[in-house]
């Protein structure tokens, strides 16, 4: 089965008001006609949330956060609540990014917290998974993978799972310029229903799972075209209006191609 794709700009540490601006005004521009069967979203730093809201409110194009708080409310000094991304109606947030993980120290404790979290706020978790380059040259993307998965499994109820995106983004592909071969990407997100599978076998055929590590346009067609490749997490390839859009719109063709079969 293959889903309507979904594509994600992550914006990272990022922009400013007016930059954001000019790039927020080229999207809205390039996606007036033509796409319709590919969903699109951007995260982006907290702090431009209400920038978005304000520019991308009755168009296509959804927002969300990059990360947030495992906790309710209270004495938690610099994070940000699910309630708070709701209350600006973000529709997704990034949970578990390898820079979290990497920079903050995130483990997968607190990362299932944080989708549980989202999950019953309302929020669409895209969860975040991927091997580092030691880690595949020791032969372990496997392993690592599906453990940094079953954490986020055990701390979910069954009907939850299609509540969730899953991103595969092998550490060693991101900014980096390196993308996984389609047919490797493929592997690991078959692999990776085959796991959504054993928690929910019917929900697991609805849930998107994105590549992300170097998407640009000259690889993303190709990647698209893998039955279990749902869309793409697309860093810095989302800064660049043009880049973004070319992307969507090759995403787009997948989607129609499913939408027919249909
Ligand atoms: P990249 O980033 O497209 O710049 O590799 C992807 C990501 O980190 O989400």
């Amino acid at each position: 089965m293959s889903r309507r794709k979904l594509i994600v700009g992550n914006w990272k540490m990022n922009g400013s008001l007016s930059a954001n601006q000019i790039l927020l005004n080229r999207i809205k521009a390039g996606l007036q006609t033509g796409i319709d069967a590919t969903e699109v979203a951007v995260c982006v730093p907290a702090l431009y949330i209400s920038q978005c809201r304000e520019e991308l409110a009755g168009t296509s194009v959804a927002w969300g956060g990059q990360d947030v708080s495992a906790y309710e409310s209270g004495a938690y000094t610099g994070e940000i609540s699910s309630g708070m991304l709701i209350d600006f109606e973000c529709k997704y947030v990034i949970v578990g990014h390898s820079e979290c993980r990497l920079y903050r120290h995130e483990n997968d404790d607190l990362i299932a917290k944080k989708v549980v979290r989202g999950i019953r706020t309302g929020l669409i978790p895209i969860v975040c998974v991927g091997e580092s380059l030691a880690e595949r040259e020791a032969g372990h993307t496997e392993v690592v993978v599906e453990q940094q998965l079953a954490a986020i499994l055990n701390a979910i109820e069954p009907d939850e799972l299609d509540k969730m995106v899953v991103a595969y983004e092998p550490v060693w592909a991101i900014g980096t310029g390196k993308t996984a071969t389609p047919q490797m990407a493929q592997d690991i997100h078959g692999m990776l229903r085959l796991k959504l599978e054993a928690k929910n076998h019917e929900s697991a055929a609805k849930v998107k799972i994105l590549y992300g590590g170097s998407m640009k346009p000259d690889n993303a067609n190709d990647l698209l075209a893998m039955p279990d490749i749902d869309g793409g997490l697309i860093g810095g390839a989302s800064l660049h209006a043009e880049d973004f859009l070319e992307i969507i719109r090759l995403a787009e063709c997948h989607s129609k191609m499913y939408s027919n079969k249909r």
